[in-house]
């Protein structure tokens, strides 16, 4: 059964996660800020910390790095909390990278290792929306970091992808988002089974097709 640590697992789309990874037979790893009830405790503001946090923790085969934030209030281009817009960064861009480097020996050991990323359709390069910039940034900056990821463990025979979820009925997606989390979690879920090494550094929907970045 491939142990699967899933972050941010307490709720929205990683709370589904959890559910569906168990559905299809694998054994899930969730990670919270505080531990408790079954959960590994992983706070993911301090990125030099995350490595020191994951020590103790046993074989790992895939992660999927769940967790984010949608970043301060205030965060437009002209009108910027600077403080927030770093906060956000280390969490939905270093924090990503730094679980995959501390625990890149376990998915070295496995025989199914991979690494999902959710990322955000909110990244795409391809209009110049202006708002909830800081948030955009960070996930444009992790298809980056992931793509690069990517490259780098090909060699390991390591996939590495990023995934958009759609827009999700979540406390961070609202309740007039047209996706519900189990159905995007289930489609995640199914990625594990599907994606391969010719995949590594693709932008990939929940359904599987191909996204442009
Ligand atoms: N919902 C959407 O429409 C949508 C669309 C595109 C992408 N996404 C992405 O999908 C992922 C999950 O989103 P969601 O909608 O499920 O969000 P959510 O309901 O707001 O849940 C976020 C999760 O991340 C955890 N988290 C946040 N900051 C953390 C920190 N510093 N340390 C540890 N855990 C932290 C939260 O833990 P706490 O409960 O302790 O805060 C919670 O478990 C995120 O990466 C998000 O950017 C969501």
């Amino acid at each position: 059964m491939p142990r699967v640590l899933i972050t941010g697992a307490n709720r929205g789309i990683g709370a589904a996660l959890m559910i569906a990874a168990r559905d299809a037979g694998h054994s899930p790893i969730g990670t919270t800020r505080h531990g408790g009830d079954g959960f590994t405790a992983l706070t993911l503001d301090r990125p030099d910390t995350i490595a020191a946090q994951l020590a103790q923790i046993g074989a790992v085969d895939i992660v999927i790095n769940n967790a984010g934030v949608i970043g301060p209030d205030r965060q437009s281009p002209l009108d910027m909390d600077f403080i927030g817009f770093a906060q956000t960064l280390a969490v939905n861009t270093l924090a990503p990278l730094a679980v995959v480097q501390a625990l890149l020996p376990r998915l070295r050991d496995s025989a199914t290792p991979l690494v999902l990323t959710l990322s955000s359709q909110m990244a795409w390069m391809g209009y110049r929306k202006p708002d909830r910039i800081a948030y955009r940034a960070s996930k444009a900056a992790l298809n980056k970091v992931m793509q690069g990821l990517a490259s780098t463990l090909e060699p390991d025979r390591i996939p590495v992808v990023v995934i958009d979820p759609g827009w999700v009925r979540t406390d961070m997606g609202g309740p007039e988002a047209d996706q519900d989390p189990a159905t995007v979690a289930a489609g995640i879920i199914a990625l594990i089974n599907r994606v391969t090494l010719a995949d590594t550094g693709k932008f990939l929907h929940f359904t599987g097709k191909e996204r442009p970045f």
